[in-house]
């Protein structure tokens, strides 16, 4: 069920339950990381292969420490994520033997952020673990950024999902780490390639798979409707040229790049629902917040 009461929840996660939470980026389907059977269900429920590790979320560095080993590249991510936490920045990370195999898939990295959301904050606040919680939808779905849309997906398969309205940047966190004396970044996302390179001098992109560390956002079909989706030069043209077809429009005509990135999964998911022959959207500039949206427009059509 829907709740806005966020003692269901810290009990519920306490005894091992399942919950669906919002961050500032997308939902998150929920567990205590250190309740294997938990994290197991986590799998479960989205149908995900446990070969695809999960991000923990935590309140403070200081919380992180007790989770990682002292090294330098783990102190440069972590000095970089202060910068930007709490917020949509995931870092990986050394790990130390606490963490459980199940949660990163028996890599020595773990993923960790600080989210921006004042409930799940909260919440992290009042447990003794950390949560790992990769976004709330099944294996390959497009993100939830509401509870509703979360109910839609599990319904009362889970006990509760904590509504905290609706997702304020709208796409996935960015996950970055150290190779080398590079950083890199893995999957693109809220914070900006633009707003990395301002604090460290080598920034390269790697979402492609060809590094040793994999994250699913890289895979090639990835954040994609059920609706085939294809990208046009220009949107009128295309349906004056194909009146035979039922034609989904995905398009954020004077919206502000933050506002199209707060609203896009929502848009595609409510188009997804109505059963288009084809969905056709343009792509954005490519900076910024644009390039990131460009990168997921680029997977959700590769089929
Ligand atoms: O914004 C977000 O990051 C959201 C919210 C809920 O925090 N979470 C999210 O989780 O997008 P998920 O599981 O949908 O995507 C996380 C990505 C996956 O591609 C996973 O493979 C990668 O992070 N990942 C997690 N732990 C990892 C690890 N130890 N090593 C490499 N990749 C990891
Ligand atoms: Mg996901």
């Amino acid at each position: 069920m829907i709740t806005k009461n966020i003692n269901n929840i810290i009990d519920d996660l306490t005894i091992g339950n399942v919950v669906g939470l919002p961050t500032e980026t997308v939902y998150g389907l929920a567990a205590n990381a250190f309740n294997e059977a938990a994290i197991q269900k986590i799998y479960s429920l989205k149908n995900r292969p446990t070969s695809n590790p999960l991000i923990l979320h935590t309140h403070s560095i200081e919380e992180i420490y007790k989770y990682i080993i002292d090294n330098d590249s783990n102190r440069t991510l972590l000095e970089l994520a202060n910068e930007y936490w709490p917020g949509p920045l995931t870092i990986l990370l050394e790990k130390n033997e606490r963490i459980l195999d199940i949660v990163t898939s028996g890599s020595q990295y773990v993923a960790f952020r600080i989210p921006n959301h004042p409930l799940i904050l909260e919440i992290l606040q009042n447990l003794p673990f950390p949560i790992a919680a990769p976004s709330a939808n099944p294996y390959q779905s497009i993100s939830p950024t509401t509870a509703n849309q979360v109910y839609y997906y599990f319904g009362e398969k889970i006990s509760y999902i904590l509504d905290g309205g609706k997702c304020a940047c709208g796409i996935e966190s960015t996950i970055i780490g150290m190779e080398k004396n590079d950083l890199i970044i893995y999957r693109q996302g809220a914070i900006t390639i633009e707003q990395l390179k301002n604090k460290i001098e080598n920034v390269k992109v790697n979402d492609s798979g060809s590094s040793s560390i994999k994250t699913s956002g890289m895979s090639k079909t990835h954040y994609a409707p059920k609706t085939r989706m294809i990208i046009v030069n220009d949107i009128e043209d295309y349906i004056r040229n194909n009146k035979h077809q039922k034609i989904g429009v995905l398009s954020f005509d004077k919206m502000n790049m933050h506002s199209i990135a707060k609203n896009y999964y929502h848009h595609l998911y409510e188009l997804d629902k109505k059963g288009y022959d084809i969905i056709i959207t343009k792509k954005f500039i490519n900076t910024g917040i644009g390039r990131a949206l460009n990168d997921k427009i680029q997977r959700a059509i590769s089929k």
